[in-house]
């Protein structure tokens, strides 16, 4: 696991209790969710977590870049790594190359002389204060980001949603306080084509440059304009300005045209703040665009006119405090560290994807434009599930992004639905792009389009044809090059599974056919979900019987070494049908005996992409049913779950094994879903700055999936898992006494209340087990799952679970008690 560096903030102080504000509104128990948000947990150690400032899906996340390898969002909390530059974009625990540290700000307290500023990139580092306890002096909560530099320089950051603010606060001993502005690196130093025009009258500096992407092929250009502004006194401009290019500074130049790539920017003296030997604080407000300088200028001039921090600052704070508020929880008998995983998980599930809406290079539409989706594969199993809970407007606009994308690229030889988002050209390398942009289709449907349909289509504004259309499409029709996007659709339709020795991918090999082909079949359970929304019942069963294909892949005889009684295993057959070339169930797990991964390399021709063939043996959650009779019965899939556990099949880091804990419900083995999963959170959540699962050791690309582990863990602690794709929720107990969701666009509240609710023992047990439900005081038909029904009322609806201390509860005796499953009877 995480090598454990102990690092502990000044932030991470225990809370208090004030910020446990009596209630005003009945449900209201935490007013302000900001104060349990840590940004920095896993902002170490391979985390990749951005910890700076942003709204909620913004554009702009300006934060702090240190000189940290694999700094893919700029920052790293250990103190050994140093500053290098304040920017404005960035993604967040993503894995791919470092990207969009973009437009670096640096201050100089203190040069010999203007040309003498050591301004190459990684020349003007310096160390950031440390706290008594050896740890740095960084402060960070939603849509603000402070430092202390060793200089003396303290760095403030806040951001609307285009442009960034930062306020850089000069010590007394400051006599010149110089600002850089770097338009070349973007944390894997790629910018080429570089231009500069400075106002010398002004200081106003406006560029860009064409920069690689993170994780796909192409370049994209960003622009900006940066202005300064003095804080409590005003100057006209800067008393020393020009140009630099490495370590060479230009006084008095004025521009840069550079058609290689190479660390260049601006640099600028300001007169200090009059009064004596007090400090002076320079405003820098930083406008960002992919279309052009002057539109950077017209974002920023429009956003932040007032240059007022603090208003800038309370505006992002009051927004992230309503988005998180949404969701409640009583904190009565609740330690603070599970307070504070909840809200800092549910944080970052709201980070990406960013809202680029105004910024799109490639066609002309008045529709939403989003980016930074990296990467669909991980993220349509939980994160779009919780936001139709209590963001659905968000997830429209998302949705409308996504199908936009289809319009205009779509049908083209480039193919299907984008996967990780255009503008960085992350369009994916994954064919399972597909899936989870069917799926959000799909739940978008169900969860807020179906029952009221044409109350709130319309607020919604989601063309649902086009959204069949491009779903249809993307399952059908073969892009040119679907190793990049889309699916290798016209082998799937014909043999429904992709035969293991049919058709190269773009590293010349044939890789990754099961997941692939039980990737495929669930798009196609997804796609007979919605066909039946629609109405249209000859797709339903086209597509439901694709869908089936799951069990294509299915060799009866395969067995786990060393373990007899496991006996079935998703394997890869040819084109003949023969299961022809095996692959050991252990492979690509730590009990793997040749220590292969399952990356995307052209070593990888074993079937199986980042998990092993345990983990994707369990993956059909269409149909979970059906898999239990083939591994022989409920007992024998018991055993099975119980081994992936025991033998550490099971991986957190990696989302294919998401749905494994809640499996044994559908054995009827409710409790032992419950234990488990509360086990995951214990096992592998906490609050410092490595308090994530996900690490370099075992060779994870070091949590590429972030965002997808909150909004994993948000639903453990509020004892739901959402079944992809259907309205099922699975139902476990929650970590608090009750946890409501507001949905804005219903205007209704859910509250799940637990009854007997008596703490959280680490080992998943005590009276944690459900033993019967009511749904608004109404016996409901299962202890298993809750539907989307009881989330998308348009009054209140209350759920209340009695909770019981014995693990064998089951989920109870009527007909409909059991989760569905296609083969027996379907999802209604
Ligand atoms: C930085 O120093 C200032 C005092 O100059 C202090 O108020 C602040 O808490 C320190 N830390 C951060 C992260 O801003
Ligand atoms: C200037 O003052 C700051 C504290 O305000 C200190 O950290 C820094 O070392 C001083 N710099 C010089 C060159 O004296
Ligand atoms: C700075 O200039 C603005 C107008 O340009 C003026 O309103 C303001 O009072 C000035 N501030 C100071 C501290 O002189
Ligand atoms: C830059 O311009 C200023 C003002 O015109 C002038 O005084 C100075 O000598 C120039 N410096 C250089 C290095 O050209
Ligand atoms: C793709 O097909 C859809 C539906 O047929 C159509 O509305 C759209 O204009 C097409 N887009 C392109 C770029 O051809
Ligand atoms: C709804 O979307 C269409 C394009 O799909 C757009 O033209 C229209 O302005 C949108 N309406 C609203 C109310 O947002
Ligand atoms: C069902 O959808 C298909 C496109 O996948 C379309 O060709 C067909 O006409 C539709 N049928 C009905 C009854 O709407
Ligand atoms: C689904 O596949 C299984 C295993 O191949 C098969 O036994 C079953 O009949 C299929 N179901 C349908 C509806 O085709
Ligand atoms: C793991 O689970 C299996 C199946 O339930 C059981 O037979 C075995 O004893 C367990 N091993 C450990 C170490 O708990
Ligand atoms: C937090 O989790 C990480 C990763 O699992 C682990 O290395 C670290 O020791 C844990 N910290 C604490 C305080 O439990
Ligand atoms: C939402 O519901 C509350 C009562 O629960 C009501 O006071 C309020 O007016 C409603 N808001 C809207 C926009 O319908
Ligand atoms: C619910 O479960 C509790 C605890 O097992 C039990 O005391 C109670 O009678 C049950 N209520 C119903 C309605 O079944």
């Amino acid at each position: 696991m995480l090598k454990a560096k102990k690092l502990l903030f000044s932030t991470f102080a225990l809370l208090e209790l004030h910020m446990l504000l009596p209630t005003r509104a009945a449900e209201t128990f935490i007013r302000n969710p900001i104060d349990f948000v840590l940004p920095f947990i896993g902002t170490t150690d391979g985390g990749h977590v951005f910890p700076g400032a942003t709204l909620p899906h913004g554009m702009v996340k300006a934060g702090m870049d240190t000189n940290s390898p694999g700094n893919q969002a700029g920052y790293d909390a250990d103190p050994q790594f140093l500053p290098i530059g304040f920017s404005q974009l960035h993604d967040s625990g993503t894995g791919g190359s470092a990207s969009l540290s973009n437009f670096k700000i640096w201050p100089f307290a203190s040069c010999p002389s203007f040309t003498q500023c050591p301004t190459d990139l990684f020349g003007r580092a310096v160390p950031r204060k440390l706290l008594p306890d050896g740890s740095v002096d960084d402060f960070a909560s939603p849509g603000y980001f402070a430092s202390n530099l060793s200089t003396g320089i303290r760095v403030e950051l806040t951001t609307t949603r285009r442009t960034a603010l930062h306020r850089y606060t000069f010590p007394a001993n400051s006599s010149q306080p110089r600002l850089l502005v770097d338009l070349t690196d973007d944390g894997q130093q790629s910018g080429s084509e570089v231009k500069m025009a400075l106002n010398p009258s002004t200081g106003r500096v406006t560029g860009g440059a064409s920069f690689a992407g993170s994780f796909g092929p192409g370049n994209y250009q960003s622009f900006t304009c940066v202005d300064f502004h003095g804080e409590g006194y005003n100057f006209s401009g800067p008393t020393e300005y020009g140009s630099w290019f490495f370590d060479t500074v230009t006084q008095n130049a004025t521009d840069l045209d550079e058609v290689f790539s190479g660390s260049s920017g601006a640099l600028l003296t300001f007169p200090r703040s009059p009064v004596r030997r007090g400090t002076t604080s320079i405003l820098v407000r930083v406008g960002v665009s992919f279309i052009s300088s002057d539109q950077a200028c017209s974002n920023a001039e429009e956003e932040i006119p007032d240059w007022n921090f603090n208003r800038v600052k309370s505006d992002a704070s009051n927004e992230w405090n309503e988005l998180l508020g949404r969701v409640q929880i009583n904190p009565a008998g609740v330690d603070q560290e599970t307070i504070k995983l909840f809200y800092s998980s549910l944080y970052r599930t709201h980070i990406v994807p960013a809202d680029y809406s105004g910024e799109n290079p490639k066609w002309q539409s008045s529709e939403p434009y989003y980016d930074s989706y990296y990467c669909n594969w991980d993220t349509f199993r939980t994160l779009y599930p919780l936001l139709s809970l209590h963001d659905p407007s968000r997830f429209a606009l998302i949705t409308r992004a996504m199908i936009d994308i289809w319009r205009f690229e779509g049908n083209s030889s480039e193919g299907g639905c984008p996967n990780a988002g255009e503008l960085q050209s992350n369009n994916g390398f994954k064919e399972e792009a597909i899936l989870p942009t069917l799926q959000m289709g799909t739940q978008f449907l169900e969860n807020s389009l179906s029952s009221e349909y044409h109350e709130y289509a319309g607020a919604l504004n989601v063309s649902v044809s086009d959204l069949y259309s491009a779903l249809v499409t993307d399952s059908e029709s073969e892009p040119n090059d679907w190793d990049l996007q889309g699916r290798q659709a016209d082998i799937w339709v014909e043999f429904n599974y992709i035969p293991d020795e049919l058709f190269l991918d773009f590293q010349g090999t044939p890789t990754r056919q099961v997941s692939r082909s039980l990737e495929y079949a669930f798009g196609d359970f997804a796609i007979s979900q919605v066909a039946k929304i629609l109405g249209n019942s000859s797709d339903a069963a086209k597509f439901a019987q694709r869908a089936n294909g799951s069990f294509n892949s299915w060799n009866p005889t395969t067995t786990l070494p060393g373990w007899p009684t496991v006996v079935g295993m998703m394997q890869k057959r040819n084109s003949e049908g023969v299961f022809d070339q095996p692959t050991d169930p252990r492979h690509c797990s730590v009990n793997d005996p040749t220590h292969s991964t399952c990356f995307l390399d052209s070593n990888n021709h074993d079937g199986f992409y980042e998990s092993s063939p345990m983990v994707y043996s369990q993956f059909v959650p269409h149909d979970t049913a059906q898999l239990i009779t083939l591994q022989g019965g409920q007992q024998a899939f018991i055993d099975r779950l119980n081994i992936i556990f025991n033998q550490s099949y099971f991986d957190v880091t990696d989302e294919p094994s998401q749905q494994i804990p809640f499996m044994y419900h559908y054995a009827n083995r409710p409790g032992l879903s419950t234990k488990q999963s509360r086990q995951v959170i214990s096992d592998s959540y906490n609050t410092s700055v490595n308090g994530l699962p996900g690490n370099d050791d075992s060779g994870v690309y070091p949590l590429q999936t972030l965002r997808a582990m909150g909004s994993y863990a948000v639903f453990i602690l509020a004892g739901l898992y959402p079944v992809p794709a259907t309205r099922q929720f699975l139902l476990s107990s929650p970590f608090f006494p009750s946890i409501s969701f507001t949905n804005p666009l219903f205007n209704s509240t859910t509250t799940i209340k637990a009854i007997n609710w008596q703490g959280n023992p680490p080992d998943g047990s005590g009276t944690v087990y459900v033993a019967n439900v009511t749904v608004n005081g109404q016996p409901w038909q299962s202890n298993c799952y809750l539907d989307w029904s009881h989330f998308s009322s348009t009054t209140d609806t209350t759920i209340e679970l009695t909770l019981s201390n014995n693990i064998s509860l089951g989920c109870g005796s009527g007909a409909n008690a059991l989760p569905p499953s296609l083969s027996t009877g379907g999802f209604d």
